[in-house]
């Protein structure tokens, strides 16, 4: 899809693109050996057939002419309508062959370049998928990759074919009479210069086409994951005007578009057509004028016949591979895109009060600057420790950057400057994997995937035994709920847990951090769906839990607040203050200041909790 704004130098050149989609896939090269070599076969006998044909019509001739008896071109023509069978047979078997090995190095290629595709998705940093839009990844994915599969296996099995069949022809039909075989090589760079320039405007407009395709598909996703808000809002009308424009739009594009490529395909027809007419003609003049023989005719009109197919297929050909080099372009632009790790790796830059042994905290923000891609800086010269086992709350206004601390404590986004350190290591310098191993997260919004109850709580480890999965529901205070449903933990609760309420989805999350076991614990609101009986329950089954870890906790009520070790509120995008509950209380900074108002219960009060996430 060509991107206007973008200089075409930014892209592979289509040849070395091609290759790299065949070097991509080695291990498919027998497969691609085998289809070309089943391909040369079959031009090889396609050839025979001609001469077969000849040869019959010269016995003819010859017993018409009373050259020969009947008797005798009866049973040479018999011998040679067996051998035409034979040359058939062999054919349909190399065909059937090849069109098999198409079809499996079609899927293979499909699946290898798709796994390589999605595998490069699974690592690249959490900032392209703040920006990307679901169903256009997978929009793309689905063509570029079509695309590509069509061509490789049109090439394998036509392109040899085509080269040795053309090469044949022109040789062959040069023998005869040269001028034929003069006439025949300029159709084809013609022929082909022609498609090229027919095939690359198209182009253009294909991939304006699929600009709006992707964008009416992406809203497509998102509209059909959250039916209740469009239903809610009454806005099926316009969400389907807006699929409706965008896809009428390509309509337009399609008109334009085949208006071109046919006035084009008519004006290259036209040309082969006078081309070819000439050609036949000069061959009847010449069989006329006795130059050839009738068989020899017959040869050389099937000859040409031959020729014709590859010149409309190369016009299939140029325009597939041009399809496949702008398809190829998408694909490796997304594989291009730095993953995490690299982006992730730099090299430790060790402070001198760094500990790195039993000593260190669990966690330490050393003056952390961030701010997400271009945008405002959240976070300004954050610090502050959590020692191991200590259970510690970050306060701060809606939209002040709790969230953001934690998503900087998973590694999901690379810090701008400073150092967070885990159990004493540099988060920028240690393997995410490992890192993300020693931390087990309660996210804001408690996506779960498809699937069980049970796959859900044990996604951190699916081999978990059952005895470990209720003992993690448990925990959560989800095993009673889990227990009353139809099929307990095998209940299946739609796509991302859409079945279960927003409460039950947040114990199921619980569980599923309280299985993961990890060092380091963070609770960003994983109890603000439940209603306060429940919450209760929950905070106490987390408050064991978080015995003997060290738990990064952000919280709406000031009673869970009031029960951690330390409290580290935010003003601004900085730390105005740290300190235990008791401190705070009294210290006239914000968490002061929110057990005032909670004190006050006025309702400007009661707003301005609001302002904090504060519930009660
Ligand atoms: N993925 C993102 N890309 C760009 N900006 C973001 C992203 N996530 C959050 N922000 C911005 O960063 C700021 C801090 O957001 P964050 O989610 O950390 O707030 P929060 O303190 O968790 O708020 P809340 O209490 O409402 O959950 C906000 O201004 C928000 O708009
Ligand atoms: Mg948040």
């Amino acid at each position: 899809m060509p991107r206007r704004g973008r200089r075409a130098t930014d892209y592979p050149e289509p040849v070395t693109s091609l290759l790299r989609i065949l070097r991509f896939a080695p291990e498919l090269n027998p497969l691609y050996l085998g289809i070309a070599v089943s391909a040369m076969l079959r031009a090889m006998l396609a050839l025979a057939t001609p001469f077969l044909i000849g040869a019959a019509t010269d016995r003819i001739v010859d017993a018409i002419a009373g050259r020969s008896t009947v008797a005798e071109a009866v049973t040479a023509v018999t011998w040679l309508a067996a051998a035409f069978l034979a040359v058939e047979l062999a054919a349909t078997a190399v065909v059937s062959v090849g069109g098999y090995w198409g079809d499996v190095m079609a899927a293979r290629m499909r699946t290898l370049l798709s796994a390589r595709y999605f595998d490069h998705l699974l690592h690249l940093p959490q900032r392209y998928f703040d920006t990307e839009i679901t169903g256009r990844i997978t929009n793309r994915l689905n063509r570029s990759i079509t695309e590509l599969t069509q061509f490789l296996n049109f090439f394998a099995n036509n392109a040899f074919t085509m080269l040795l069949t053309t090469v044949a022809v022109l040789v062959i039909s040069g023998t005869y009479w040269w001028p034929l075989a003069v006439l025949l090589a300029v159709v084809f760079p013609v022929y082909m210069w022609l498609t090229a320039k027919t095939s690359s405007r198209w182009q253009v407009w294909e991939g304006e086409k699929n600009t709006e395709i992707d964008i009416a598909s992406g809203r497509f996703t998102e509209v059909v994951s959250q039916m209740p808000v469009v239903r809610a809002y009454n806005r099926q009308d316009t969400e389907l005007a807006g699929f409706h424009e965008r896809f009428g739009r390509t309509i337009g594009l399609t008109r334009a578009q085949s208006r071109w490529w046919h006035s084009m395909d008519a004006a290259r027809r036209v040309a082969l057509n006078v081309i070819f007419a000439v050609l036949y003609l000069l061959v009847f003049v010449r069989t006329a004028q006795g130059e050839f023989s009738v068989g020899d005719m017959v040869i050389l009109l099937q000859l040409m016949n031959m020729a014709r197919e590859p010149i409309f297929s190369m016009s299939y050909l140029v325009d597939s591979a041009q399809r496949a080099v702008a398809g190829s372009r998408d694909y490796f632009a997304v594989l291009s895109e730095e993953r995490e790790e690299d982006l992730h790796a730099r090299p430790a830059v060790v402070p001198a009060d760094a500990r790195t042994g039993d000593d260190a905290p669990a966690v330490r923000f050393r003056d952390v600057h961030f701010a997400y891609g271009d945008g405002e800086e959240v976070l300004s010269g954050i610090d502050f420790a959590i020692g191991r086992g200590e259970k510690v709350a970050l306060v701060g206004e809606s939209g002040g950057g709790k969230s953001t601390i934690t998503n900087l404590l998973m590694g999901l986004y690379p810090v701008t400057s400073g150092r967070i350190e885990v159990f004493g290591q540099d988060v920028a310098a240690q393997d995410l994997a490992e890192l993300r191993a020693r931390v087990a997260a309660v996210f804001q919004e408690p996506h779960l995937f498809s699937g069980t109850v049970r796959e859900n709580i044990a996604y951190a480890d699916p081999d978990a035994s059952d005895e470990r999965v209720r003992a993690a529901a448990r925990a959560a205070y989800a095993d009673r709920f889990v227990s009353e449903f139809p099929d307990g933990y095998e209940q299946l609760i739609g796509e991302r847990g859409l079945r279960l309420s927003g409460g039950q989805r947040q114990r199921i999350a619980v569980a599923r951090a309280v299985l993961k076991d990890a060092p380091v614990l963070i609770l960003d609101e994983a109890t603000s769906s439940l209603d306060t009986k429940s919450e209760r329950l929950v905070q106490t089954a987390l408050d064991e839990l978080m015995v003997g870890r060290s738990s990064l906790i952000v919280a709406h009520r000031l009673s869970t607040i009031a029960s951690v070790d330390r409290i580290v509120t935010l003003r601004k995008g900085r730390v105005q203050e740290v300190g235990t509950p008791a401190e705070l209380a009294v210290s006239g900074g914000i968490y002061s200041q929110l057990l005032e108002l909670q004190q006050a219960g006025t309702k400007q009060a009661r707003k301005l909790l609001k302002e904090y996430g504060i519930s009660g």
